[in-house]
């Protein structure tokens, strides 16, 4: 079974593909840690994040994998980075990578080749509609910006970043506008997607609407 779960950032996409992917048993993939982890890398190596030959290269000769222990553990090349990729250097950073068609042939492949091998959940922006167009269920969870902006502060806090809320509400709408407005792998809702607004919703109640959509 695969699940699709796409949706701006702080829409409580993570939380709750991990908890309906324990729940089914399913494996849980981040792919927005994997663009963060290409991210890390390239500005590690000092790499023009306009040049999209070397993004592209940089790419395909990237080992990524994610390992779930208590955690999801995101692995760069065999290095645990599952911390510095949540920065907000890298954040600011991502989407140069995940601009580039090249990068996310590759990404898209390598999200695939994990997602069906087993079942899975899979969170990000264009799961339902280039990832797994053919997925069994697709969701698009969204909440107001406002909102968003909150719960992304407190993850934050949680990282022992320093962040005020207003700052955040202006990083999550420029990100979502970058992810809405580029070319390949947009930011967009599944034509057959269901549409879950979380603004005022624990993470018990959407994932209960989650899994009651969900036949088992
Ligand atoms: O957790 P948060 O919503 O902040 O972002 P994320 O899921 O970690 O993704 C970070 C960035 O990676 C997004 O802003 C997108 O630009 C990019 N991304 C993407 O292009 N495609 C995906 N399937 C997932 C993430």
């Amino acid at each position: 079974m695969v699940i699709a779960i796409d949706g701006p950032a702080g829409s409580g996409k993570s939380t709750v593909s991990k908890l309906i992917a324990k729940r089914l048993g399913l494996l849980y993939i981040d792919t927005g840690a994997m663009y963060r982890a290409l991210t890390l890398k390239a500005m590690r190596k000092s790499i023009d994040l306009h040049d999209e030959k070397s993004l592209v290269e940089l790419a395909k000769t990237t080992k990524i994998e994610l390992e779930e222990k208590s955690k999801l553990h995101v692995f760069l090349d065999g290095e645990d980075v599952s911390i510095p990729i949540r920065t907000p250097e890298v954040t600011a950073e991502v989407k140069y990578i995940a601009r580039v068609p090249g990068v996310r042939h590759e990404m898209v492949a390598l999200q695939r080749s994990i997602g069906s091998k087993q079942g899975a959940v899979l969170e990000g922006r264009d799961i339902g509609t280039v990832v797994f167009p053919n997925a069994d269920y697709k969701f698009y969870l969204d909440a107001s910006p406002e909102e968003r902006a909150k719960r992304r502060l407190e993850d934050l806090v949680e990282l022992g970043q320093k962040a005020n809320v207003e700052e955040v509400k202006k990083d999550i709408t420029a990100r979502d506008e970058s992810d809405m407005k580029r070319s390949v792998g947009a930011l967009k809702k599944a034509k057959d997607a269901i549409t879950i607004d979380t603004t005022v919703l624990s993470i018990d109640e959407v994932v209960d609407k989650l899994l009651a959509r969900i036949c088992r």
